[in-house]
């Protein structure tokens, strides 16, 4: 692989600027920076805050890369981005990045979809994804059901969606539930911490779109915000009675009704259309209890599961090099140095 082009990949959709470095399935560095801190009293992620923090965190994690690699921003023979979806005024800022040392360097560009990210950076860990797999990708800001024929998606129809969350994320759920038991945003990390104490069949929280006329109409659609306002009301109720929340049993029950929901449906999926991998991507990927019921019931559905792991879940820029690096190999067309950031780029369009 030492001969690979070295694709650079920059990612700024959400809170997190990332830039990672790949060459063909090697990852040489992935530098991130996070705005997380500057969002948490507010409960969730500021927009213009976002943008800000990805302005004068860029060029320096770009350098932090560069060194990491071992490489000059000479040697890069391609630069990815994320153009979408994500938030408009973040996206941006990286999409003008790129877009300037694209030009600088005479470079290609690739403006990719953030979402066909989630799903090649498991290249960088476990190698070629078997062709076809189910993809589950669960974040704060996306949940979906993908039917992957092929990542690099040069053609109609090789990212195909199944289905996709009706309201909440998965990962907003847990901000959200969070929020109530009193824990530190972002929520999921704490929530899975607490889940650990407690007893997941302590409270049947609902499991949204699983009934049977669901199962027809919505076989492989989420619902979270039912869940949430149950989990508010159930909390509220012991508080007016002055009794104690049991946080630890909330948590894990909460925790177990999105989980089941998850990988029900993903492995229904993977059963349904004669698939024998599924893969997880996405913030709420590296939640413990998802990782380990997926690979319960995979194993008892006999799919094959990939999970990359935790730092390579949440949102980097290794994950935009790797998707790059894979547009590159195929000879994919190049982006136009015109793209605009598409905040709500459909995920059927891996290339902007
Ligand atoms: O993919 P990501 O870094 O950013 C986007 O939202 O695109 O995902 C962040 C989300 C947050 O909602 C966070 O609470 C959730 O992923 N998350 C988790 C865990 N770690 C992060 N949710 C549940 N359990 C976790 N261990
Ligand atoms: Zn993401």
């Amino acid at each position: 692989m030492g001969d690979a082009p070295l694709v650079l990949g920059i990612e700024t959709s959400c809170d997190e600027t990332g830039v990672g470095l790949v060459r063909g399935y090697t990852l040489l560095a992935d530098a991130l920076a996070s705005s997380v801190d500057e969002h948490a009293r507010f409960g969730g992620v500021v927009p213009e805050v976002a943008s800000r923090a990805h302005l004068e965190a860029l060029v320096p994690t770009l350098r932090r890369a560069l060194a990491d690699a071992g490489v000059r921003l000479s040697d890069v023979d391609a630069v990815a981005v994320t153009a979408g979806p994500g938030l408009a005024g973040a996206l941006l800022v990286g999409v003008a990045a790129a877009k300037a040392l694209a030009l600088a360097l005479d470079r290609p560009l690739y403006g990719v979809n953030h979402l066909a990210a989630h799903v090649a950076v498991d290249q960088l860990e476990h190698g070629p994804l078997p062709r076809p797999c189910v993809a589950l990708l669960v974040s704060g800001g996306h949940s979906s059901l993908l039917l992957v024929e092929n990542v690099s998606g040069a053609h109609d129809g090789d990212i195909r969606p199944l289905g996709a969350t009706i309201d909440d994320a998965a990962g907003e759920a847990f901000d959200k539930v969070a929020r109530v038991l009193g824990l530190p945003f972002p929520g999921g990390p704490h929530v899975d911490r607490a889940a650990r104490e407690g007893d997941a069949a302590a409270v049947a929280f609902p499991r949204g779109l699983s009934g049977p006329r669901d199962l027809t109409d919505h076989a492989y659609d989420f619902s979270f915000s039912g869940l949430k306002t149950a989990v508010a009301r159930w909390v509220e109720v012991r508080q007016r009675a002055g009794e104690p929340v049991p946080m630890a049993d909330v948590a894990a029950s909460f925790q177990e009704a999105v989980v089941d929901v998850l990988t029900t449906k993903a492995v229904r999926a993977c059963r349904d259309l004669g698939v024998d991998d599924l893969l997880l991507g996405g913030g709420v990927a590296a939640n413990s209890r998802l990782r380990a019921l997926a690979a319960e019931r995979a194993a008892a559905a006999g799919v094959r599961l990939r999970v990359p792991r935790p730092g390579l879940c949440t949102d980097n820029g290794a994950m935009v090099a790797a998707l790059g690096a894979e547009l590159v190999a195929g000879g994919a067309p190049t982006s136009d140095l015109h793209i605009p950031a598409d905040s709500s780029l459909p995920v059927t369009q891996v290339l902007a």
